[in-house]
């Protein structure tokens, strides 16, 4: 029998995951670390942290399913996209790591963008230059930090700090490369226009792979501190979307899922290259080589309704505690007793501002005296699907169609969101029955690359199985649409006000 290990290095934690070759799950270990953040709007994480986690998840899984590491046909990464790690020549990490959902560099991608024109590194990167990504940081550390860039000799993204403390190589594949705003995502490797432009040297950069590519072999130390066998390869892997994408199968056309977890994603899978010149969805590479994938990222859509429990509904949680169920469940319940509109109140998810807009805000509009919080639970799930339905229609106009929808991350779990989103969005909706998502996406992409399965959609087609479909309700179609139109307004009207409210 063979295995294959993905590591899944999330925000809060990383997960690794053993699987056989029928892409069962043998055994899993996860340990979480902190999150630093220093000044508001800042979000720093240690690699160092990453790599114990990593190395000591790994040696656990190995441990209590008790097969001989030998076994282990390759490894696979995905992890959290866009964090800069900067290593000396000697590969001592230089600073913490600033992360994806840091927002310290508004100023360096005004400035990016100035220097490359806006039409073009949309053209180059498919993208806009975002806070978020990673080459803003670069320069927000070159001006903040002069010291450390000049020490500063390898760039890595976080998932391939872990691949060089296993390998001892500095390398990276397309779909986590392509949120650095570096990448020449159409031709899928670096862009010498914007290293140029923003003079920064490409031997700083790791070599770029496809993702099942093989990109190195685990290393007698790494060995030794992880219970792997010297030698076992580790395939490029994929950033942590791409990566669920391969886990749940959306590799082909047609295919896309919404993730509900702290942020929401819409991604859909494409053969082709397909970028928004507005800049409102992300186009990366996908894990699929030769083909592409677009997604959306709202910031706050989980995080909304867990603002709303952590604020409203205290009581219920501990409730919740005493009978022994998640106080989400609780909440679904309230949440059906009230219809379709919640007595006409309508929210916007925007706690954290969004990608496309940092000075957005929440909003509950409507607001009555006849109204209780739990009509403001059922607007806060009516919102959040609302925003998803908003990018849902970006990907439908850039052609980008999908006949069917997977509901994942933790917010996926629940039949009324599911329910709601089959009906908002008029698509049936499904889950996927293996719940391993980035992890498998991962283990798969090893599996490719080590010749255990022949390609990713071969693969997919054979392990994924799926939930029977939540059909949309003709008669809630029609309603949510009354609502949604007025969302929609709303949204598009409030930009100069919440631009005025930053300003006070
Ligand atoms: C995608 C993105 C997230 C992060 C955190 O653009 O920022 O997928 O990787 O999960």
């Amino acid at each position: 029998m063979k295995y294959l290990i993905g590591i899944d290095l999330g925000t809060s934690a990383t997960k690794t995951v053993l699987f056989n070759d029928q892409c069962q799950v043998v055994a899993s270990a996860s340990e979480e670390y902190p999150l630093y953040q220093p000044k508001n709007g800042w979000a720093e994480q240690d690699p160092l942290d990453w790599w114990n986690a990593a190395a000591r998840t790994s040696k656990q899984v190995i441990e209590t399913s008790g097969i001989d590491p030998k076994e282990i046909a390759g490894i696979g990464i995905s992890g959290q996209m866009h964090g800069l790690v900067m290593l000396d020549k000697d590969g001592n990490v230089l600073r913490r790591s600033i992360i994806w959902c840091d927002q310290r560099t508004d100023k360096e991608c005004e400035e990016i963008t100035e220097l490359i024109g806006k039409k073009r590194v949309i053209e180059i990167t498919a993208n806009p230059v975002l806070p978020g990504f990673t080459a803003p940081k670069i320069l927000w550390v070159r001006k903040n930090e002069p010291e450390i860039y000049a020490k500063c000799a390898h760039i890595l993204l976080p998932k391939d700090y872990v691949r060089y403390m296993l390998t001892g190589e500095f390398a990276t594949e397309v779909s986590d490369a392509s949120g650095m705003s570096l990448l020449d995502v159409p031709n899928r490797c670096w862009s010498d226009e914007v290293l140029e432009k923003l003079d920064i040297d490409k031997s700083l950069l790791a070599k770029v792979y496809e993702s099942p590519d093989i990109t190195g072999k685990v290393t007698a130390q790494a060995a030794a501190l992880t219970g792997l066998a010297e030698g076992t390869p580790v395939v490029g892997g994929a950033g942590d979307n791409a990566a669920a994408a391969v886990g749940t199968g959306v590799v082909e056309e047609g295919k896309a899922f919404t993730t509900l977890g702290t942020s929401g994603v819409v991604f859909a899978h494409s053969d082709s290259v397909t970028i928004d010149p507005e800049g409102r969805v992300h186009t990366f590479c996908s894990a699929v080589p030769g083909c592409w994938t677009v997604m959306s990222c709202a910031l706050a859509s989980g995080l909304s309704l867990k603002w709303f429990r952590d604020n409203f509904f205290t009581s219920e949680m501990e409730t919740a505690v005493g009978m022994g169920v998640d106080p989400y469940y609780l909440m679904d319940k309230e949440a059906e007793k009230i219809e379709i509109g919640a007595d006409r109140l309508i929210y916007l998810p925007h706690l954290m501002g969004e990608r496309y807009d940092p000075y957005a805000r929440g909003v509950f509009f409507g607001l009555s005296a006849i109204h209780t919080k739990y009509n403001m639970l059922r607007a806060v799930l009516e919102g959040v699907i609302y925003s998803q339905r908003e990018f849902l229609d970006i990907l439908r106009g850039m052609g980008v169609v999908s006949t069917s929808m997977l509901a994942c991350g933790g917010g996926g779990t629940s039949k009324i969101w599911r329910q709601m989103m089959a009906d908002v969005y008029d698509l049936p909706v499904q889950t996927v029955q293996n719940k391993e998502g980035p992890a498998l996406g991962v283990a798969i992409l090893a599996g490719v690359g080590t010749g255990v399965f022949e390609s990713v959609p071969e693969a997919c087609r054979r392990f994924i199985g799926l939930n029977e479909p939540q059909a949309p309700i003709a008669e809630n179609v029609e309603r949510y649409k009354e609502f949604y139109e007025i969302y929609y307004d709303i949204n598009h009207t409030l930009t100069p006000q919440f631009r005025k409210l930053q300003s006070l």
